[in-house]
C-alpha cells in the first residue's frame, strides 16, 4: 500500500493486519529512525557518515509495528516529532540510505504473509506484491488527520503549519530522483478523503476476498 502523508496508510493498515492476522510493515517508521538516528549524531541527510550509521544500526518492530526499536532503543515517540517530519524526506531521498532500508524490509517480506504500507512499497520494494493499493486524499484534509495526531500527542501545531509542511513532503516524495511517490499501474487508487477508516478497511478487506 502507498500513499502520500496523512492518506489513512497506517491506521488502515494496522487495521487489517489484525483483522487477516498479517505482519504490520510500517515502512516510514524506518526511515524516520534513520532521520532521528542523523538528527542525534547531528549528521546532515547527504553526509557519508550517516550512510555508515544507518548500515550498522539496528532496527527492529515489536507488537506488530506498535513499537520501533532503534539499536534497543523504544523510539516509537521521538520518531513522530515535527523534527523529524521536517527532515525526513531529506534522508529518505539518498540512494545508499534507501537501498538498506529497502534490503531490510525484503527480508521482512520474506517471513511470511505481510501487509507493508509506504511510498514505494508497491512499484520497488514488493512489485509482485499479491494486492497493491495507492491511498489518496485532499491535502486539506490530510493536514486535518496529521494535526489532530499531533494534537493527540501534546504536541502544538497549526493547521496552516501541518499543511506547509505536508505540500514540502508531497514535492520532495515525488518529485526525489530514487524511487519516488508514484501510483503503481496495477494499484487500486482508493480516495479516502469522505471515507472512514472503517469504510477505507472493508473496501480492501472486500476487494482481496473477491480476487484471492
Ligand atoms: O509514512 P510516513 O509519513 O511516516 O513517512 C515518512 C517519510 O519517509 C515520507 O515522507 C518519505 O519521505 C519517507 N518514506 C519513503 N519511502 C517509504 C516510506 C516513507 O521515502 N516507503
Amino acid at each position: 500500500m502507498d500513499g502520500p502523508a496523512g492518506s489513512g496508510k497506517s491506521t488502515v493498515a494496522r487495521c487489517i493486519a489484525e483483522k487477516l492476522g498479517l505482519l504490520y510493515l510500517d515502512s516510514g517508521a524506518m526511515y524516520r529512525a534513520v532521520t532521528l538516528l542523523a538528527i542525534q549524531e547531528e549528521l546532515a541527510a547527504d553526509s557519508p557518515k550517516l550512510i555508515d550509521s544507518v548500515k550498522a544500526c539496528h532496527i527492529e518492530f515489536m507488537d506488530n509495528g506498535r513499537t520501533i526499536l532503534l539499536d534497543a532503543e523504544d523510539v516509537s515517540k521521538q520518531i513522530r516529532t515535527p523534527a523529524v517530519n521536517r527532515l525526513v524526506a531529506d534522508v529518505a531521498k539518498i540512494p545508499e540510505i534507501r537501498h538498506e532500508i529497502v534490503k531490510h524490509q525484503q527480508r521482512i517480506g520474506a517471513e511470511g504473509s505481510i501487509i507493508a504500507e509506504g511510498r514505494d512499497l508497491t512499484t520497488i520494494v514488493f512489485p509482485n506484491a499479491d494486492f497493491k493499493f495507492y491511498l489518496d486524499a485532499s491535502v486539506t484534509e490530510r493536514a486535518k488527520r496529521r494535526l489532530a495526531d499531533l494534537h493527540a500527542q501534546n504536541i502544538d501545531a497549526t493547521l496552516a503549519a501541518v499543511e506547509a509542511e505536508i505540500r514540502e513532503r508531497d514535492e520532495k516524495d515525488t518529485t526525489r530522483e530514487h524511487s519516488p511517490l508514484r501510483t503503481a499501474p496495477d494499484a487500486v487508487v482508493v480516495d479516502t478523503t469522505d471515507k472512514t477508516i472503517e469504510e477505507v478497511v472493508d473496501l480492501i478487506i472486500a476487494h482481496v476476498c473477491a480476487n484471492e
